[in-house]
Formats: structure tokens, C-alpha cells, sequence
């Protein structure tokens, strides 16, 4: 799978950050894949899920860009259910309790099943996958993500032949989440795939970032990733995922159809009413960049052959 390398990237922005550099000076002389030795040397998973990390790809990607710093992917968030502004998830996520973690898969497929987040951790090999994100307010970052194809978790459930959608419902703990006394949105966040699209080599579940366990602002304990979509595509803290032959309805659209639509593929030439698509402010950047037609991931274009992507927006 090849990502391509835009032309505006510098040959100088091919630099990762120290923390990365660090960590990759680690495997290279413990001679480890590149999880199992941030596995040894940061996460607080149990053993048993640790050793489901030997087996973890390294980075198959060719991406350039640079890697945005871990502190501020881990503290620039939008997790609406805790907080609003962007340094609220850091400060009001930590009570997230990421265990026991079950989530459903069910709807229309042959074996629908309930997995323990142990099992989803086994369930394929683990990968790294440098991935842009670009998120519809005009901001993006670049994240080394953990996980493994949601493909390989259709597949075992087996979808029937009428499975169009694949609608992802993601946790609702008002206990917990002082967001969600606020009727932003309707509650629980939920979103919503084509199969195809679900089933696309690069759509992922993220269970990691950085070589690290997912930290609760980022959607701990598994989220979903797609990389060419506007970053509310990617639902975080799933609890349910089911297939479906009708488009499901998602929180943003129902919120505001007209600003989200069901496919929001980053695409510079549709404008959102309140923030202009064609350019994008790169954290940890000081001028702006172009943004790229499905954020650069030009292998997705044929999912969307004959499509009108102004009116399917
Ligand atoms: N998932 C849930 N459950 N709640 C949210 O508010 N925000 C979305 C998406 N997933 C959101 C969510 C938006 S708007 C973005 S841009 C990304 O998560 C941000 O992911 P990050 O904070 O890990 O960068």
C-alpha cells in the first residue's frame, strides 16, 4: 500500500521528532519490531495483551511528512463528549475506564459477536500506519498510529449480501462525560461507512498511537481511523458496530446536514459554510499548506467512480 509523498513536503520536514527518533533507535538495537519494543518500554497493557504485540508490522507506509509531536496529538483534541474546547479531553478523559471493554458487531452478517477488547487485540496483526489527518475546522495533523484493518473484523462476522453501511456507535456514560448534559449533539456519537469503504485496506481500528496504548482523548481504547475522511469520521471509544442496508444517520449530519455530509471526504474544492477547504493549518506549522482531494490517499478515488462529490459531499 503506497501513500504518496505530496509535492509541497521539503526534503528538511523528513525528520521525526526525538521521542520517535528515541524509540526507533530502541528497536533498531533490541532488534524488535516496532510496537514490540515500545511495548516493552511504555505501555500498561496487561502481559498477555503485550505479548499479542510481538507480532506487530512495522510501518509499511511511504509517508514523508513529519510525525506531529505526541503532546500535541495527545492534548489538541475534539472529544465533545468531554469538553469543548481543545484541552478539555486531556483534563476530563483520564476517568475513562478502558477495562472490561466489549464491543457488539451485529446486524446483517452471519456470525454477529460480542469481543472483549483482549480478543480485538488479537484479532490481526498489529500495524503502524503514519497517517494525515486533516480535520474539517481547517487544521491537520500527521499521527503514527497502532492497529489493525477493520476489514479483518468484518470478515470474521461475515456481512450478508444486503449489508450496504456500517453504522459505529461509541461509549455514552453520563457519569462520566460532562459533555453530553449539553445537547450539541444526539447523543451517542455515532458515524457511519459504506462497506466498501469500511472494508478499504486503509481504514483502521486503532488501538495505539506513537507506539503507545491509546490514551483516553484519543479514543482509548479502540477508534476507528479513516484517513482520506474529515477527522469526525472517525468515531472514537466504539462500543457498537452494525451492518446495515440502509445509510445509517450520524451525529454531525443529523446536527447540521447541510455543513456534514454522510461521505465528507476532505476534498478542497467543497467548502464548509464557516470554513474554506483549500488550504490547512499543520500543527506545529506556521504557514499554511494546500489541502490535498481525499487528504492525498489517491488509491480511494475509484470507491467514488461516477460520483457527483460536490452533491455527495
Ligand atoms: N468521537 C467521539 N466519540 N466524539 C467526538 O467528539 N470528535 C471527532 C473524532 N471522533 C469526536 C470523535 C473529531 S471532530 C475529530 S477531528 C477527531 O475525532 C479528533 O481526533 P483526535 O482528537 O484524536 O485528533
Amino acid at each position: 500500500m503506497l501513500i504518496r509523498r505530496p509535492a509541497d513536503i521539503a526534503p528538511s520536514e523528513i525528520t521525526s521528532p526525538d521521542l520517535y527518533r528515541a524509540r526507533r533507535e530502541f528497536m533498531r538495537l533490541s532488534g524488535r519490531t516496532a510496537l514490540a519494543g515500545a511495548a516493552t518500554l511504555a505501555l500498561p497493557w496487561s502481559a498477555a495483551e503485550a505479548a499479542a504485540l510481538a507480532n506487530v508490522q512495522p510501518n509499511r507506509q511511504k509517508i514523508d511528512d513529519k510525525p506531529t509531536r505526541l503532546k500535541d496529538i495527545t492534548t489538541y483534541n475534539n472529544y465533545y463528549e468531554f469538553g469543548v474546547d481543545k484541552d478539555e479531553p486531556a483534563k476530563n478523559a483520564g476517568v475513562l475506564k478502558t477495562r472490561p471493554w466489549t464491543v457488539i458487531v451485529d446486524g446483517l452478517c452471519n456470525r454477529p459477536r460480542r469481543f472483549a477488547i483482549e480478543d480485538l487485540l488479537k484479532l490481526a496483526p498489529l500495524e503502524e500506519r503514519i497517517y494525515r489527518m486533516r480535520c474539517v475546522e481547517g487544521w491537520s495533523m500527521v499521527i503514527p498510529w497502532v492497529g489493525f484493518p477493520l476489514a479483518s473484523l468484518l470478515k470474521l462476522v461475515e456481512p450478508q449480501g444486503s449489508a450496504k453501511f456500517v453504522e459505529f456507535t461509541t461509549l455514552y456514560d453520563e457519569k462520566i462525560m460532562p459533555g453530553v448534559k449539553y445537547p450539541i449533539l444526539d447523543w451517542p456519537y455515532t458515524e457511519g461507512l459504506r462497506l466498501d469503504e469500511a472494508q478499504h485496506p486503509l481504514t483502521l481500528l486503532a488501538v495505539g498511537l506513537y507506539g503507545e496504548e491509546l490514551l483516553p482523548q484519543n479514543g482509548a481504547p479502540i477508534r476507528l481511523v479513516v484517513p482520506w475522511k474529515y477527522g469526525f469520521k472517525s468515531a472514537k471509544s466504539i462500543v457498537h458496530i452494525r451492518l446495515t442496508e440502509k445509510m445509517p444517520g450520524t451525529a454531525w449530519n443529523k446536527a447540521a446536514a447541510n455543513e456534514y455530509g454522510f461521505y465528507s471526504n476532505v476534498n478542497p474544492k467543497v467548502d464548509h459554510p464557516r470554513w474554506e477547504q483549500d488550504t490547512e493549518r499543520r500543527i506545529g506549522e506556521l504557514t499554511k499548506r494546500k489541502t490535498l482531494l481525499f487528504n492525498g490517499y489517491d488509491e480511494v478515488a475509484p470507491l467514488y467512480a461516477g460520483m457527483d462529490l460536490k452533491k455527495n459531499f
